[in-house]
Formats: structure tokens, C-alpha cells, sequence
């Protein structure tokens, strides 16, 4: 008798209803196990890679970290001309090989985004990567926030890179794909007091890149975004001053150099969204996800929970 696999003889000890169920779990966990497999390398080398936010801050480490990957082109992107000169410079000396090109822009001026789309296109460059890397945060109680500072920090972090990715798609489509890494943040994913501007824009940003990802899947365009905890800059060491103190153990804390490496991890393996951390966070995203009162339960349960982050917003903004 011809040997029948063991799942086939295993459904048969089933209930006829119970079947239908059973071969759409194993359907699911088949998709499951594909989805955690296909994973597509893709190409920097030669590449143009597009960084905004590269006059300081992350954006110089991950210019830096896209230059050592292989780009053959970077442009860097922000609005302090000298800042960038000499950033530009800076990662001339170290990789004389790489055409480095210093763009002063405003992202959130549609000419300055157009000028950035010309300047890329006239590199000639086969392969496009855009990083949205530019962003503002504002710190403090929602109720003291302006009108202009919640525009601004959308208009930044959210507005902005998506009509620059709009205004790369025809250049993109034309040359075959393209993709798109988005520096998110933690606060893209979690909520904590005083800061609900920013958190939204982050917010939606993770958003924005799961539609365009779904939406250009078949077109050769993928979009990435990764969310960095608080890095360990001057940023943080501001906030900390502010706070008065250092960080409470819990608050996540990751570094430039993961930051940068895990864009370039997005870009190479098309990795839809990177949390990056010192320790995992996804175990506890899944359980915000899952138990959405959890964060109220805790703050409740463990008083000064969310202290750091309260002592960091107070008395701005205003
Ligand atoms: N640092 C953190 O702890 C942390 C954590 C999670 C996520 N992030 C995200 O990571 C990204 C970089 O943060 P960072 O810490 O490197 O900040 P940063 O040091 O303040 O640098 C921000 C960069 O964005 C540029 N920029 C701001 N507004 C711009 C505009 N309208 N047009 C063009 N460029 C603009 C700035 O240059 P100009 O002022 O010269 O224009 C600068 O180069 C942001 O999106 C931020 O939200 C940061």
C-alpha cells in the first residue's frame, strides 16, 4: 500500500467540519514560514542613495554607513549649508571613491523637493534608495503645544517624506524600482506623555510605509522603516539635562551606529519595519498590540513610569 503523508492519515481521524479549520492553519502557517523566507537581496552597490536629514545627527552615520555598503553616489540633504559642506566633506576624505553631493534643501518646500529629484536624476544612477531621514521633535504637555509647532513636526516628519517619495516614484518606476527606508522612531509604534505630535507623525509614517510597501509591491518599489528607541546623542543627553537626572533603566536606548546599520539591513534585505533596541522589543509591542489598556495598567501599577518622560516635556512649548 502506498504510503499516505502523515498530515493527509492525521485528517482523516478528524471530524469532517473540523478538516476545513485544520487545512487553514496549516495554509496560514505554510504562508507564515514563506514570508519569513523570501527574503530578497537587493543591491546597493552602484546605487544613489538619497539621505535627508544628513547635516548632523543619524543622517551623517547612515550617509556614511550606505558609502561603506557600496554606493557609488550620496546625496546629502538638509538645510544648513555649512553643517552639510562640511559633513560632505568630512565623508569625502573618508571614501574618496564615493561621488558625495551636498543638496541644501527644504524638504517640506515642493521646489526644493523637485530640485532634489532633478539633482538625483541627473547622476544617471540605474539604482535609487531614498532615506527620509529628516525629522524635528518638540517636546511637552499637548495642552501648551502651538498650532505651528504640531504643523511643523507633521510637516517634517510626515508630510514631507511622503510627497518626496511621490515626487521619486516616476524617477523610480523609470529605472526599473527603487526603495525607500524611513527613519521612523519607537514613538512610531508606542505612546508615552508629551510628546503626541511627534508620536503621531512617527505613527504615521510606520503607516505610510506599510501601504506604499503593499501598494508597489509588484512594481519593484519597496519601503522600509525603522524605528530607533532614543539614541544615545546629544539629543538624549539634552532631554536627560532637562529631566534632571540620567534615563530610568526601562527607557529604551539604542545607538547611531545600530541606527545605520539596521537602514542598511532594510534596504539589502527589504525588511519591512526594523525596531532597534538594546534589548528585543517586539515580545512587548506584541503585548501593546494585543492588550491595548496595558501601558495605563502599568503607569497605574508602577507609579513614575513614564516620570523621565514627563520631566523631559515639562515648561516647552508653551
Ligand atoms: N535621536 C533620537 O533619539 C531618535 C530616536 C528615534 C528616531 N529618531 C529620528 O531620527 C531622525 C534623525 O534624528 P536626529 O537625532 O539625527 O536629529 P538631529 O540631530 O536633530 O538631525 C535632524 C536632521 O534633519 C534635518 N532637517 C530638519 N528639518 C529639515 C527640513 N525641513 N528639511 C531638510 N532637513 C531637515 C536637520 O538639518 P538642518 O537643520 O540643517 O536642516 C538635521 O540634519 C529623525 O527623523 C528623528 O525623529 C531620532
Amino acid at each position: 500500500m502506498r504510503a499516505r503523508p502523515l498530515f493527509y492519515t492525521l485528517s482523516l481521524t478528524l471530524s469532517r467540519d473540523a478538516r476545513p479549520q485544520l487545512f487553514g492553519s496549516m495554509a496560514i502557517l505554510l504562508l507564515v514560514l514563506l514570508s519569513a523566507v523570501s527574503i530578497s537581496a537587493v543591491s546597493i552597490q552602484g546605487g544613489c542613495v538619497v539621505v535627508t536629514g544628513a547635516s548632523r545627527g543619524l543622517g551623517v552615520g547612515i550617509a556614511r554607513a550606505f558609502a561603506e555598503a557600496g554606493a557609488a553616489t550620496v546625496c546629502l540633504v538638509a538645510r544648513s549649508e555649512a553643517a552639510l559642506h562640511s559633513t560632505c566633506s568630512e565623508l569625502i576624505a573618508e571614501h574618496p571613491n564615493v561621488d558625495f553631493q551636498s543638496i541644501v534643501a527644504d524638504v517640506t518646500r515642493s521646489d526644493d523637493r523637485a530640485r532634489i529629484v532633478r539633482t538625483v536624476e541627473a547622476t544617471g544612477t540605474r539604482r535609487l534608495l531614498l532615506i527620509n531621514n529628516a525629522g524635528i521633535e518638540s517636546w511637552g504637555p499637548f495642552e501648551h503645544a502651538t498650532d505651528a509647532s504640531v504643523d511643523e513636526q507633521l510637516a517634517v516628519n510626515l508630510i514631507a517624506p511622503m510627497h518626496l517619495t511621490r515626487a521619486f516614484l516616476p524617477l523610480m518606476l523609470s529605472r526599473g524600482g527603487g526603495t525607500v527606508v524611513h527613519v521612523a522612531s519607537l514613538a512610531g509604534k508606542l505612546g508615552s506623555p508629551n510628546s503626541a505630535a511627534y508620536t503621531a507623525s512617527k505613527h504615521g509614517l510606520v503607516g505610510f510605509s506599510r501601504a506604499l510597501r503593499s501598494e508597489f509591491a509588484t512594481r519593484g518599489i519597496s519601503s522600509c522603516v525603522v524605528c530607533p528607541s532614543f539614541v544615545s546623542t546629544a539629543l538624549l543627553d539634552s532631554l536627560i539635562a532637562k529631566a534632571g537626572g540620567t534615563t530610568p533603566p526601562w527607557i529604551a536606548t539604542t545607538t547611531s551606529a545600530a541606527v545605520s546599520t539596521a537602514c542598511v539591513r532594510a534596504a539589502l534585505t527589504d525588511e519591512p519595519e526594523a525596531v532597534v533596541n538594546r534589548v528585543p522589543m517586539r515580545p512587548l509591542l506584541a503585548l501593546y498590540e494585543a492588550l491595548p489598556r496595558l501601558p495605563q495598567l502599568l503607569d497605574q501599577a508602577l507609579p513614575g513610569l513614564y516620570d523621565f518622560n514627563r520631566r523631559c516635556g515639562r515648561d516647552t512649548d508653551g
